[in-house]
């Protein structure tokens, strides 16, 4: 069959390599794609916000499954309007992907369903004043989340009182984050250590994907802002089966069974941030798809053959299929540009030297200029290892980063560091 993948990211990359090895894709399309996933597939410039050309591409190249890697899309109904045309779609419907796309919608649905989650309240552009003295109820730090979609960036965590009612008025009144910031969640502040968990689902049951934990910030030791992702390991081994079990029993089950409740069919990835503070598991937020950079180092591990999986998915049979996991530990690298996540120069030839082994390249800023491949983006691209432990995947993502070459090349040192 041909496959669409919308997306052009490390983790569309890292998807689209698991989805050309199965020997049930003819053919693979990715929309936009990168200098990575060419050599994998047609990429074609195809917008996904755009439903008619979607509807005219899947109509004349014959695509039987649309594989949806980011949450706008699926925020925007993309796989509603796919499902009305017959067509296999991996992601939810717009109802479901509400989970991410509001988050007044998750924590309203998280506190229906008993999901163990901050504390928390939800106010309106003409509630300032009441959400000032909810914030001085809480103790510093206090976070305070745009409700809606803000690229990541839509999260602050106030230090200070003045910095808590300065962001209240920022986006009640002053249009920091625009529409997305007109309704806002102030949550009490956890303390912790993060991770993130994937759910496959086929509306009916679903599959625990391998957990793993990323990297936000650009600076070693968790320091400087917050960035697309600057490493990312799988699994975390501190997540045994006792908090795992935690995890599904507080966390997942209800979110499965809240969704049966309200009538919200969920088929896709369904991705948890997990913060775990004391041992214990508390949910931070939904995302309705799978997690990037999390993904360059989560489908390495899974041994199944995707397209298959796929179709278990949208036959409603994902209980007939077995998740088939590697032993063993995968570790990704990510290379950026100097000065991300700010300014950041592009066009800088990359070399990769032929000697790199043992390592994948998932490609994120990249662009293919004649016989050269130049940068062409912050985060440049993923080097993913596997090993037997840790330490040996580790040491081959980072032997990797220190080979591939490119004038202003960034990583952090310390990826994983804190887990061993
Ligand atoms: P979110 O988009 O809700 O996951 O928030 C983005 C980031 O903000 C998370 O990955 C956490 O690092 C941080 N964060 C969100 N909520 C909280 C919280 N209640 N306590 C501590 N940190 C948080
Ligand atoms: N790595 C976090 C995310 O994909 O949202």
């Amino acid at each position: 069959m041909n496959v669409l993948l919308i997306g052009g990211g490390g983790r569309e990359h890292a998807m689209a390599l698991g989805i050309s090895r199965s020997p049930l894709c003819k053919k693979l399309y990715i929309a936009p794609g990168n200098t990575g996933t060419a050599s994998l597939g047609e990429n074609t410039p195809l917008k996904a916000d755009d439903f008619n050309d979607v509807y005219k591409f899947v109509n004349s190249n014959q695509i039987s499954l649309v594989v949806v890697g980011p949450e706008l899309p699926l925020v925007e109904g993309l796989a509603d309007f796919l499902n009305g045309l017959n067509i296999a779609v991996i992601g939810p419907g717009k109802g479901g992907a509400r989970l991410e796309g509001s988050k007044e919608f998750a924590k309203a649905f998280m506190d229906t369903h008993h999901i163990a989650t901050a504390d928390f309240h939800t106010f309106q552009s003409w509630e300032i004043g009441i959400a000032k003295a909810y914030a001085d109820s809480l103790s510093l730090p206090i976070v305070i989340k745009a409700s809606g979609l803000a690229a990541g960036k839509g999260v602050i965590i106030c230090e200070t009182r003045e910095d808590t009612h300065r962001t209240i008025e920022g986006m009640l009144s002053d249009n920091w984050f625009g529409l997305s910031g007109k309704t806002i969640v102030i949550e009490k502040f956890l303390k912790g250590i993060e991770m993130s968990v994937f759910a496959l689902s086929d509306g009916y049951s679903y599959k625990i994907f391998p957990n793993a934990k990323d990297y936000k910030r650009i600076g070693e030791g968790d320091t400087g802002p917050n960035t697309g992702g600057m490493g990312a390991v799988s699994p975390v081994p501190f997540a045994d089966d006792l908090l795992m079990q935690k995890i599904k029993e507080r966390i997942i089950e209800p979110t499965f069974k809240g969704l049966k409740a309200e009538e919200i069919f969920y088929s896709g990835f369904l991705f948890f941030g997990i913060m775990v503070s004391e041992g214990e598991p508390y949910l931070l937020e939904y995302n309705c798809r799978m997690g990037d950079p999390e993904s360059e180092v989560v489908f390495p591990l899974i041994e199944n053959d995707l397209v298959e999986l796929f179709m278990a998915v949208d036959a409603g049979r994902l209980d007939t299929q077995e998740i088939m996991i590697k032993p063993g530990f995968c570790t990704t690298v990510m290379l950026v540009s100097q000065g991300y996540p700010d300014e950041y120069e592009k066009g800088k030839a990359i070399t990769v030297p032929n000697t790199l082994r043992d390592v994948t390249i998932f490609h994120a800023g990249t662009k293919q200029e004649g016989d050269e491949i130049v940068t062409n983006g912050g985060r440049i691209m993923a080097l993913t290892a596997f090993g037997n432990t840790l330490e040996e995947a580790l040491s081959r993502s980072y032997a990797a980063a220190e080979l591939v070459q490119f004038e202003g090349k960034y990583y952090r040192r310390d990826i994983g560091k804190d887990l061993r």
